[in-house]
């Protein structure tokens, strides 16, 4: 076990043998809050919004378009409002997600819509607030954003969702790419085509671009650089086709973090610069103007922000096969706040975060409290061996996908969310309770109903 600060947050360190993030101690903020308890370092949050729109204004420049943070890896109303202050957009992909952007005050027309199955409430919730694009994900989609937009009495900006069919066997890390998705209009079967020709014959619908999303956690340009290859070929048959281009090309997101030792967050000037290059290249290549490329990252921004805390509550020791020793350390949440080692085998790290030990760390296993073997958040990991109950466990690199994908498996309410800066520490989502819970069950009396 050891520290890692390409893991943690910016703002983490070890202060007389105790974590502190923004220079607050874990253990206070355990006392203050409770655990689990999600925390996020502010300034690194605002950090990576920052660095991820210069970059790609760095590398586009003019053409630069928007960072539409992707607010499925976390959202909340305060975290919002952050990223309407740092002049980004917001990607939304259900009413609930538009819901708390709009709770923030965001600029409508910094909203994209996403959703490979969007409700006509969801649809008619867009056009109402003004969003300044919905990404248009398949054929029945176009008929319908067609009609609630001419209800509405206006022309919708839109764009397609492409698969550009990046073979997956040769690229494995790919895995939102291929043809075999339930995600957009395949290029290679001619469907996209379709699609752009319908959106055209659209009399509400204006066509602005392309979109793709190729998967998650990717390290190299690869992928992205033959994705946008793909699609400004597409660009380039569409403007033969209607003698007209297509203003933005949207590269999505996907862009990796560090998790465990030895990963390196991507770095978004590495990234861009390499996009930046193919996309120019490639343009020229089909002599179509620089398009406007927007981008969509989202665990990039939240995951490496965000640092979980949970106290330890029960610890046993295993006699294995071969005579080794597994320790169990059992944690007061699990499976219910961070889901992605049960769901895809993620990795994580951890650290005993309210003291030093100077016992030698031996081979343990981090777990939750679930009613299920399957409830472990790291599988493999060597920990003190005098990690006791009382004690807090602290994984960090869960800011996304951890808590926008809780659950209350086992009746548990959600963790709590703060936010900490400059020593000081505030709530901005707040623990759900046994209340909020029973609240939702009722003892109707049947009606009939035929
Ligand atoms: N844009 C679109 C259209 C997306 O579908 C996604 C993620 C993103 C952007 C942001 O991707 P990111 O930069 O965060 O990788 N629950 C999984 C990840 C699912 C991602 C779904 N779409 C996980 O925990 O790894």
């Amino acid at each position: 076990m050891k520290f890692l600060p390409n893991v943690f947050s910016i703002n983490s360190k070890i202060v007389a043998g105790q974590l502190n993030i923004a220079d607050c101690k874990v253990s206070s903020l355990a006392k203050e809050f409770g655990t689990p308890l999600f925390i996020i370092d502010e300034n690194d949050f605002n950090y990576r919004l920052n660095a991820w729109k210069s970059a790609l204004e760095r590398h586009f420049g003019a053409q630069a378009g928007s960072v539409y943070y992707a607010s499925k890896s976390f959202i909340s109303v305060e975290v919002a409002k952050w990223i309407s202050s740092s002049g980004i957009g917001i990607d939304v992909c259900t009413a609930g997600e538009l819901a708390v952007a709009l709770a923030a005050n965001f600029d409508p027309s910094k909203i994209e819509l996403h959703g490979n199955n969007k409700s006509e409430i969801e649809i008619r919730a867009a056009i109402k607030a003004g969003v300044s694009k919905i990404v248009i994900d398949s054929h029945q989609e176009i008929e319908r954003v067609n009609r609630l937009a001419n209800e509405a009495g206006i022309i919708q900006n839109v764009l397609i969702r492409l698969t550009p069919g990046v073979e997956a066997h040769t690229h494995e890390f790919i895995s939102t790419a291929h043809e075999d998705v339930k995600f957009g209009f395949s290029i290679s079967s001619g469907d996209a085509a379709k699609a752009a020709q319908g959106v055209e014959q659209a009399a509400n619908l204006r066509l602005n671009g392309v979109h793709c999303h190729i998967g998650s956690q990717i390290f190299e340009s690869e992928g992205f650089e033959m994705a946008a290859t793909r699609l400004i070929e597409f660009l380039s048959e569409f403007r033969d086709r209607n003698g007209r281009e297509l203003a933005e090309l949207d590269l999505g997101g996907g862009y990796g973090v560090a998790y465990v030792e030895g990963e390196i967050t991507y770095d978004p000037d590495v990234a861009m610069s390499a996009i930046a290059s193919l996309v120019k290249v490639q343009t020229t290549k089909h002599k179509l103007a620089m398009p406007v490329v927007s981008i969509e990252p989202g665990r990039a921004i939240s995951a490496p922000t965000t640092t979980t805390l949970y106290e330890v509550g029960t610890t046993k020791n295993v006699t294995l096969d071969d005579g080794g020793i597994r320790r169990y350390i059992a944690v007061d949440g699990g499976m219910s706040d961070n889901i992605r080692p049960a769901l895809y085998g993620a990795q994580y790290s951890a650290i005993l975060a309210n003291r030093t030990s100077t016992q030698s760390a031996i081979s343990s296993r981090l777990v939750g409290k679930h009613c299920e073997s399957g409830d472990i958040i790291i599988r493999e990991i060597d920990l003190p061996s005098d990690i006791a109950p009382g004690d807090l466990i602290a994984t960090p690199a869960t800011g996304a996908y951890g808590r926008s994908m809780a659950s209350n498996y086992n009746h548990m309410p959600r963790p709590a969310v703060i936010a900490v800066k400059d020593g000081t520490a505030r709530l901005i989502v707040r623990r759900e309770t046994q209340e909020d819970l029973l609240g939702l069950d009722v003892s109707e009396q049947p009606r009939t109903i035929n």
